[in-house]
């Protein structure tokens, strides 16, 4: 009923290919890879060589968040490396620049996403919805694995998750950040599809039975 999207942020990057393959062995949804670099968040992490490897050993979809500065410069080029969701931040580029990307996206056949940081309102992701195929909200400031879980983002999911019903809107609507057995019934009741969990995946002993919690 809902999916799962490990971040591999918290990965073994010495053993990345195994991690990947225990993700899917696991029964996970999707791979979750988080783009950083340096300007819109204060940190780097990985880029095009990255997803381009991930395509050749896995074939589940890789779900890419994108914490770059004006994004639409890269889009494509993300879409060609193997990226099947490309989700760019509201924040990080004009509306009319980042609707450009995310029409682009979409026109090169993958599936289009918005982000939106915890302190971003809700309706900041309004003028998207007709073009994204996923919300993506942050329950952390973007840039690190690891931090806690921002509750007060909850009224947010909520809002938006009664905008994409009443609009009979099938829009994934996903969580980022903190995301854990104790905070994710929260999510789901607050109207969360998709779970992505870094941290709280890879520490987990019992990763197989992490996923069957998040998704049942
Ligand atoms: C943070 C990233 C997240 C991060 C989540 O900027 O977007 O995807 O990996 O990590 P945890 O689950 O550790 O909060
Ligand atoms: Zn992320």
């Amino acid at each position: 009923m809902y999916q799962i999207s490990p971040s591999i942020l918290s990965a073994d990057f010495m053993n990345l290919e195994r991690d990947i393959h225990n993700i899917e062995e696991n029964g996970s949804d999707m791979i979750h890879v988080d783009v950083m670099d340096g300007l819109f968040v204060p940190n780097i992490t990985v880029g095009f060589p990255v997803i381009q490897a991930l395509r050749k050993i896995t074939d589940l979809p890789l779900d890419v968040h994108l914490m770059i500065d004006r994004p639409g410069r890269y889009v494509a080029k993300f879409v060609a490396s193997g990226a099947d969701y490309v989700t760019i931040h509201a924040e990080a580029d004009t509306l009319e620049n980042n609707l450009e990307a995310l029409q682009t996206i979409r026109a090169l056949g993958a599936k289009a996403g918005v982000s939106l940081k915890p302190g971003t309102p809700a309706e900041a992701v309004l003028p998207y919805l007709p073009y994204c195929d996923i919300i993506l909200l942050m329950t952390v400031e973007p840039g690190f694995g690891g931090q806690k879980f921002m509750a007060e983002v909850m009224p947010k999911l909520k809002q938006i998750r009664a905008w994409l019903d009443e609009a009979g809107s099938d829009c994934l609507l996903s969580v980022d950040g903190g995301v854990d057995r104790s905070t994710a019934p929260l999510c789901k009741k607050n109207g969360a599809t998709v779970l992505v969990a870094g941290t709280a995946y890879f520490k987990d002993p019992k990763r197989a039975d992490f996923v069957k919690f998040i998704q049942e």
